[in-house]
């Protein structure tokens, strides 16, 4: 699958609102391949640890699953309260984002706004070296508002003890718009120490030589392909993902309009023929929506 020995190593990105941790676990049985899931980011809110984000981290809910839990903080006492509740969960392997770029993370100087804060980012850096036991790595964009601020940022981050740094080469104010600038990824690989994860729109897996990697994570193209890299029925992978997720939205959640919220999201990337995708989006009632997935599968 993947030629270049250089990339060995295959991410399923996080994403919010579809990655959970029933996802996760849905798509490595039917499918796996993938070295390690990334959760969405755990955060404090209200000055609390959010107990929702705690539950998706919860190691019986991810039991053999390869996953690594992900914080944002905004410093150094953030990041240590966040690695305190994770470390208390068992997690011995934890991401750092430092390139959300929703507007209310970044305004608090968290995600790709902590860019453009280098005494905040050497804050944690200290705390991560007061924590030893933890393999730590970081997913970060090119700035927030120009390239010079990650490349501002690399020292401190080469002097994070890191196993790695995933970089997803766009800046936040970006957010998704235009491309990944696989130049401007090649220009911090030269000047990073640590291996590095290429993250930003691939669509299939490719060979990346050329460049210096660890490895690819994987998003988008993940959730629109789930089945791209094993070599079973696109079909049959959906199949047998969808009844893990139906199962679980029907038992877990209440109503059918908090069921299809959730198992709307299980289609929204998936790659199928425009009609079969509409009549699924469009169900209002989970009877409408099962006979909208019978007819797609
Ligand atoms: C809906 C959505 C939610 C996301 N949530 C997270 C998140 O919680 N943490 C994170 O580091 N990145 C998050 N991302 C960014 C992705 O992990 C990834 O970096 C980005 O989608 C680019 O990779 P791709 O082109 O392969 O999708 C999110 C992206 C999307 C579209």
């Amino acid at each position: 699958m993947c030629s270049n020995p250089d990339t060995s190593y295959i991410a399923f990105a996080p994403l919010q609102g579809y990655t959970d941790a029933v996802y996760r676990r849905a798509h490595w049985e039917c499918v796996g391949g993938v070295d390690e899931y990334y959760t969405p980011f755990v955060r404090i809110e209200k000055g609390e640890v959010r107990k929702k984000d705690l539950r998706d981290t919860d190691p019986v809910a991810n039991a053999g699953v390869p996953t690594v839990p992900q914080v944002i903080a905004v410093g150094g006492d953030e990041f240590a309260r966040l690695c305190d509740a994770l470390q208390g969960q068992g997690w011995r392997r934890i991401d750092l984002n430092v390139g959300c770029p929703f507007p209310m993370q970044v305004r608090a100087g968290r995600g790709s706004g902590l860019l453009q804060h280098p005494d905040r980012m050497e804050e944690i850096q200290h705390e991560m070296l007061r924590r030893p036991e933890v393999q730590f790595s970081v997913k970060m964009r090119l700035g927030q508002e120009s390239e010079a601020e990650g490349l501002a940022a690399m020292p401190i981050v080469n002097a994070m003890p890191l196993v790695h740094v995933t970089l997803h080469p766009r800046l936040g104010r970006q957010q998704y718009k235009g491309m990944a600038d696989r130049e401007a990824f090649a220009r911090f690989a030269e000047v990073c120490r640590h291996p590095m994860v290429y993250n930003g729109d691939i669509e299939v897996v490719e060979n990346w030589t050329g460049l210096k990697l660890r490895g690819v994570m994987l998003g988008r193209g993940l959730l629109a392909r789930p089945w791209m890299l094993g070599d079973k029925d696109p079909r049959e992978v959906l199949r047998a993902m969808h009844s893990i997720v139906y199962r679980h939205a029907t038992s877990a959640l209440c109503g059918d309009s908090q069921m299809l919220a959730r198992l709307h999201a299980f289609w929204e990337y998936v790659d199928l023929p425009y009609k079969q995708k509409k009549a699924i989006m469009k169900a209002t009632t989970l009877r409408r929506y099962d006979e909208a997935v019978a007819a797609a599968l």
